[in-house]
């Protein structure tokens, strides 16, 4: 078993580069079967669930490599095969396989994915995009056998702005027949490098970014180059922990319209910020801060996967506020484990009030899903004393190198083998 140990209570200074934004990458390697070329795709984190769709590249027969910071993907010689329950439930994204098989292959045979249990997380939206295109579906238990004799052109409209949901129906149609149009796409840059990666590959997609995409379906696609955008979910994380212990810490290659909101919300908050053309440095300041109220929202609104770091930062702020969460039903898992520290959080229905400020104490939590973890560490980074975080397998499948990163900038943290 993995643990991570902080003794908190330090300054961080320096420099922190944001890696490759996972849940793009997530959705670039199963996209990459599309052609029948090498794609390279250069900025890939090493994180776990980049080598859990590596695996299931293998199991299909792909040839990958990998050097540095790029993955090769060459599909040449690939098998449709079923993908089989441990692949499938290693992460959420393997879903991403079923797009794309059956863009492919008119024929994807997976098991229900796995990933964060931060609520019901349905597919039915994916489904209903696949049938809209002609597909059809059947289920046995957690197996689904998605077919087509022949993928036309539809106009889809979604209950809920899915990225998954998006994502995956652009991978099926990208080489349908005729014209799809996606409305109520959701409108994440993830959504937007993806379809670019397509694009580059010779899919006709326009208007991602927008809630309406437009794809022309194509009958081949080639080979490419792509680079994934950087993660605006790690970088927010890292400049939360910033503005809870930085100083003069700078957050390095991000593009920071991709956070417009958080960055809002910090400076309402009373964090000093000098925000460059590709960083963000928190700067040297005394930490006195105020309150604030989130709501969670699709993208640009302020991200669910934030609202957990920056419950922590509001353990800091001078009297109530409150974040309610509008994605997930399950995603207060780290508020037991805030308390634990010597938070003061109440949560009810999907609102958490948190009262502040309030003095962390350094003791054992858990990770229980990647950015419960995220916060974990951060608490853990202002906590006085030592905290053991356990179950941390959730934040190496979504933080690349967060030990050698944080410790660059003077964090005592280390991951340990237990
Ligand atoms: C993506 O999940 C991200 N994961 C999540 O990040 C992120 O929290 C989420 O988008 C929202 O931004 C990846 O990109 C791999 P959704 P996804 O489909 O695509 C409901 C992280 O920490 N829904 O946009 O699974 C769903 O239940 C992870 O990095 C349906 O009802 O999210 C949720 O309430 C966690 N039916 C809402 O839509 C469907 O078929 C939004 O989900 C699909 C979704």
């Amino acid at each position: 078993m993995k643990i991570i140990e902080i003794e908190g209570a330090k300054e961080l200074t320096g420099t922190i580069r944001v890696s490759g934004a996972k849940n793009a990458t997530v959705a670039l390697i199963p996209a990459a079967i599309l052609t029948d070329e090498e794609a390279t795709i250069c900025n890939v984190p090493e994180i776990t669930d980049t080598e859990a769709l590596v695996d299931i590249l293998k199991l299909l027969n792909v040839k990958v490599s990998r050097a540095s910071e790029s993955i090769v993907i060459n599909p040449q010689e690939m098998i449709n095969t079923e993908i089989t329950e441990p692949y499938s439930k290693k992460l959420r994204a393997s879903y991403y396989f079923m797009g794309a098989l059956l863009g492919k292959y008119k024929k994807a045979v997976m098991y229900f994915p796995g990933g964060c249990s931060i609520g019901a997380r349905p597919i039915d939206l994916h489904l209903k995009g696949f049938e809209a295109l002609g597909a059809t579906i059947t289920s046995d238990k957690n197996k689904y056998i998605v077919e087509a004799e022949e993928l036309h052109g539809a106009n889809i409209y979604l209950d809920i702005a899915s990225v998954g949901a998006t994502i995956n129906i652009m991978l099926a149609a990208v080489k349908a027949k005729g014209t799809t149009i996606i409305d109520n796409a959701a409108k994440e840059p993830e959504i937007v490098n993806v379809a670019t990666f397509l694009n580059n590959m010779g899919a006709k997609i326009t208007g991602a970014g927008t809630s309406s995409i437009k794809i022309e379906g194509v009958d081949k696609l080639h080979k490419c180059f792509h680079e994934v955008i950087p993660d605006r979910i790690e970088a927010g994380t890292y400049l939360i922990i910033g503005a809870l212990c930085g100083k003069n810490l700078k957050i390095d290659n991000v593009i920071t319209e991709h956070i417009d909101s958080l960055l809002s919300k910090l400076e309402e908050v009373g964090v000093k910020l000098e925000i460059g053309r590709d960083y963000i440095t928190v700067l040297d300041h005394e930490r006195k801060y105020k309150t604030t109220n989130i709501k969670t929202a699709t993208y640009p609104g302020f991200p669910t996967d934030l609202q957990q770091p920056f419950t922590v930062l509001l353990t800091q702020a001078n009297g109530k506020s409150k974040i309610t969460e509008t994605i997930w039903e399950n995603r207060f898992m780290h508020v037991p484990y805030l308390k634990l520290l010597g938070a003061d959080i109440e949560v009810k229905n999907q609102t958490a009030t948190i009262i502040g400020p309030t003095e962390l104490k350094g003791a054992e939590v858990v990770a229980t899903d990647l950015r419960a973890g995220a916060a974990m560490v951060a608490a853990g980074l202002i906590a006085s004393g030592k905290t053991t975080i356990t179950n941390v397998e959730h934040i190496l499948r979504g933080y690349e190198q967060i030990i050698e990163k944080l410790s660059d900038v003077g964090a005592k943290i280390t991951l340990k083998e237990i």
